[in-house]
This record gives C-alpha cells, sequence and structure tokens, in this order.
C-alpha cells in the first residue's frame, strides 16, 4: 500500500493542538522538517501540504494561518532524501506558466520528488486576486482541464539530457530538444517554452482532490494519486471503482492511478484508551467556531440554523463534493448540527480509526483488500504524538505483515509509486 503524511501543522483535530505534549504552528518549520523526516524514516511515499487562499479570524487553528506549501516544499527538499513532496496547488487562482515552474523547479531541486495537488477551489478567492468572481463549479473545471493540459505541455518543453556543455565547440545545449508550446485555448494563451529542464523523474507527480463527478473526471484523465475523503467502506468501494472504471475508459491503464482517502488514526495500548483519547480531543473543540466551520465545509451560509437542530437540506447537484458526504454522514447517523460540527472538528469527514494498532492495521488491510483504497494520507490528530504512534506501532505492523516497504527501491516519488518516469 501507499502512505502519505498529510502535514497540517496545528494537528488535524480542531482541538488537537491543544493535547498535553502537543507541538503546533505553520511557523514551526522545525516541528514541519521532524515530521517530514519521521515519515521518511518509516519509508512513506509522500509527505503531503493541502492550502487555502483566505483567511479570517474566524479560521480554526490549523487552517488560519498557511505558508506557500511550494515554498515549504523548497525547503522540505533541503531536510529529506527520498520522501516525495507534494502541494496543492489551485487551478482556479494561478497562472499555469507560474505554478508549472515553480513546480518544475521544485522537482530538480528535490531530485525528482515533487507532486502537485491539483485542485479547483471552493472558497471564493477573488477578493485576494484581481478577479471579479469566483467561477461556479462546472466551469472552475472546465478551466482546471485547459490549465493541466497546458501545465504538462510546458513540462514537455525540454527533451531529456539537453545540456552538452562542449566547450571546446561552445556548445552549451542541444536546443534541439527544445519545443514550443503555442498553447491558444479559451482561458488560457501561453507560448513557452519553459525556461526549467525535466528532473530525475521527468515531471512532477499530478495528485488530484476533488471528488464530485466532474472531479473524478479530471482525476481519471490525468491524475496519478487521487486524494479523496471516504467515510464509509460501501461508499469508499463505489468510489474506487467508478475511479478505476473512468481511468480504464480515458484509455489509462487501471493501475497508474492510486486512490488515497484521508485516514485518522487515534491508538491506545487498548480500546478503551483509545477512545479516551478521542473524548480528550472533542472536550478541546472550540464550539465558537461551529457556524463559520460548518459554513466553510457545506459551502453554505448555516449561521441562522441553531446548533441543537437538525441539519438543513441543502441541494447536492453540482455543488461542492464535500457537502453530499458531511449530509450523509448526518442522514445515516441522525446528527443534530452541532454534533455534525463534532464529526467535522474531529477529521472533516475523513475516516476515523478509534483503537489499537492492531485495530488500525486490520483496518488499513480490510480496505485496500476490499479495493476502496490504494493507501491512505495519514491524517494525525495532533504532533508529534499522533504521529508517533503510527510510525512506531502501525507501520511495522503493516510491514511485518507484507503489506508496506520496508527500504525505499528507488529515490523519486514516481519509483515509490511505481510509475514510469514521465518522458
Ligand atoms: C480530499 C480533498 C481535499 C481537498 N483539499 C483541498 C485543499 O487543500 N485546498 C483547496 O483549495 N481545495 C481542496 N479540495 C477541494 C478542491 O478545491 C476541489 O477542486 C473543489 O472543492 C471542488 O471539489 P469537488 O469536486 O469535491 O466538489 C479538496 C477536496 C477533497 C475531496
Amino acid at each position: 500500500m501507499h502512505l502519505g503524511l498529510f502535514l497540517l501543522a496545528a494537528g488535524h483535530h480542531a482541538g488537537g493542538w491543544r493535547m498535553p505534549g502537543a507541538e503546533s504552528g505553520t511557523e514551526n518549520f522545525d516541528l514541519i522538517a521532524r515530521m517530514s523526516r519521521l515519515a521518511e524514516s518509516a519509508c512513506f511515499d509522500m509527505v503531503f501540504f493541502g492550502d487555502r487562499l483566505v483567511t479570517t479570524a474566524d479560521s480554526p487553528p490549523s487552517m488560519i494561518t498557511r505558508p506557500d506549501p511550494l515554498v515549504v516544499l523548497a525547503a522540505l527538499a533541503t531536510q529529506t532524501q527520498r520522501i516525495g513532496l507534494v502541494a496543492t496547488g489551485s487551478t482556479t487562482y494561478s497562472e499555469p506558466y507560474a505554478l508549472a515552474r515553480a513546480l518544475a523547479s521544485v522537482d530538480l531541486l528535490s531530485g525528482g520528488r515533487a507532486g502537485w495537488n491539483i485542485v479547483t477551489t471552493v472558497q471564493d478567492g477573488s477578493i485576494n486576486f484581481t478577479r471579479t468572481t469566483h467561477p461556479a463549479h462546472d466551469e472552475r473545471y472546465a478551466i482546471a482541464h485547459e490549465f493541466v493540459e497546458v501545465v504538462k505541455g510546458l513540462w514537455r518543453s525540454w527533451d531529456a539530457q539537453p545540456y552538452v556543455r562542449d566547450a571546446e565547440r561552445g556548445i552549451y545545449m542541444d536546443t534541439s530538444k527544445l519545443h514550443t508550446l503555442n498553447h491558444k485555448g479559451r482561458y488560457f494563451e501561453v507560448a513557452g517554452p519553459l525556461n526549467v529542464t525535466r528532473s530525475p523523474q521527468g515531471e512532477p507527480v499530478l495528485v488530484q482532490a476533488g471528488s464530485s463527478g466532474p472531479g473524478q473526471a479530471l482525476g481519471a484523465r490525468f491524475a496519478e494519486v487521487i486524494f479523496t475523503a471516504q467515510w464509509n467502506l460501501r461508499e469508499a468501494q463505489a468510489f474506487y471503482a467508478a475511479i478505476k472504471q473512468q481511468v480504464v475508459a480515458a484509455g489509462r491503464d487501471a493501475g497508474a492511478v492510486k486512490v488515497m482517502p484521508g485516514l485518522m488514526p487515534i491508538i491506545g495500548r487498548t480500546r478503551e484508551e483509545a477512545r479516551a483519547k478521542l473524548a480528550q480531543l472533542q472536550s478541546f473543540t472550540d464550539e465558537s467556531k461551529a457556524h463559520y466551520v460548518l459554513g466553510a465545509e457545506l459551502d453554505a451560509d448555516v449561521s441562522a440554523y441553531p446548533l441543537d437542530g437538525p441539519v438543513p437540506e441543502l441541494p447536492v447537484d453540482g455543488a461542492f463534493s464535500r457537502r453530499k458526504l458531511l449530509l450523509e454522514l448526518a442522514h445515516a447517523q441522525k446528527l443534530t448540527l452541532r454534533e455534525l460540527y463534532h464529526q467535522v472538528a474531529n477529521s472533516r469527514g475523513h475516516q476515523i480509526v478509534v483503537g489499537t494498532a492492531d485495530d488500525v492495521a486490520d483496518h488499513m488491510q480490510r480496505w485496500v483488500e476490499a479495493e476502496a483504497a490504494d493507501g491512505f494520507n495519514i491524517m494525525p490528530a495532533y504532533f508529534p504524538g499522533g504521529f508517533d504512534d503510527v510510525v512506531h506501532e502501525v507501520v511495522p505492523r503493516l510491514q511485518a505483515r507484507g503489506l508496506f516497504r520496508q527500504r525505499y527501491a528507488g529515490s523519486t516519488l514516481r519509483d515509490h509509486l511505481g510509475l514510469p518516469i514521465a518522458l
């Protein structure tokens, strides 16, 4: 199986930063580097960074500050040797040339370890960018298709090994290996070529997050890793089957795309201890943030709804997939708005496994064997303790069962994922 560490420096549980012994903070690069190296010591495929382009005083601690994830990757490239480095980048609020260039640069300086998590961005970022509107869901995906085409085209500007460096003849590069894109499309006009050459893995790995119908179509066309939120095995199996089917229909090999749901493990020496840990985390959840956080996760203004009342009915067609997921969760578990908020504060709709290290390893094995996942993006509730438990207790069990590597076989992210070099 494949494993990523989803690094959110205040912890993925909304109250995680308040756990005794927890360290937190996006300004704490020492923590970020230490956790990345810990993931590398456990042979994780990648460390993964989400992103947001807006913040407010109401944002929860895990979201309120966000250094640019690509800049963090560049710093981490010098602090790690083998682990893949994945940053989220928005197709709605970036320029393809600038993003293609920055990603290719990180891929080069990390020796072929970079990946791009393609998102279309839910929150209206137009307040911070010189554009007047936040495009609707379908249009964001139409833009994304063209955006990714342009980025891939730019990454193919240079064939491999273009440097000649023949001092005698005065030939620095073989410019016959340079190709100009000349893209003129509906949303973008980019001539190229890119002024960055290929990395040892050819080009960065394409990761994609966005699980609606249009999100799945984008992923099936381009992605090599799909990050998704799933809380129930049956739904996860259906999502996995739908993705693999669309990948094959797009003329690609089903194994060329790895489906990796998020997973929050809460681990104790006994199940009682694990349940007590979750209760302790929940006691730290700040309920004053409930309406704001639910509004962001449901992509709707719910401020008029009382917390102890029912979860409002909201349309799901053409909406952000997290809304559908959370409404299904609320319906299945008959939750009030306050209870739904606590689920969101726990893991934002991702699966949460509370138990012993054996329980967590069993769960992961079951999901992979049941074709619900090819691996997981691990979301520790708090750092470092919540991740120490995974590295020291769960990973050795997975390795003993032959489910996870004991050493890296290669040096690039494509090597770890079993993907061919992109040339
Ligand atoms: C598991 C998951 C993680 C995501 N992470 C981010 C993120 O870090 N930043 C962001 O702007 N959008 C993120 N998104 C949402 C994407 O922006 C997505 O392109 C957009 O919300 C439309 O999503 P949908 O296809 O799921 O409806 C994420 C979506 C999913 C499903």
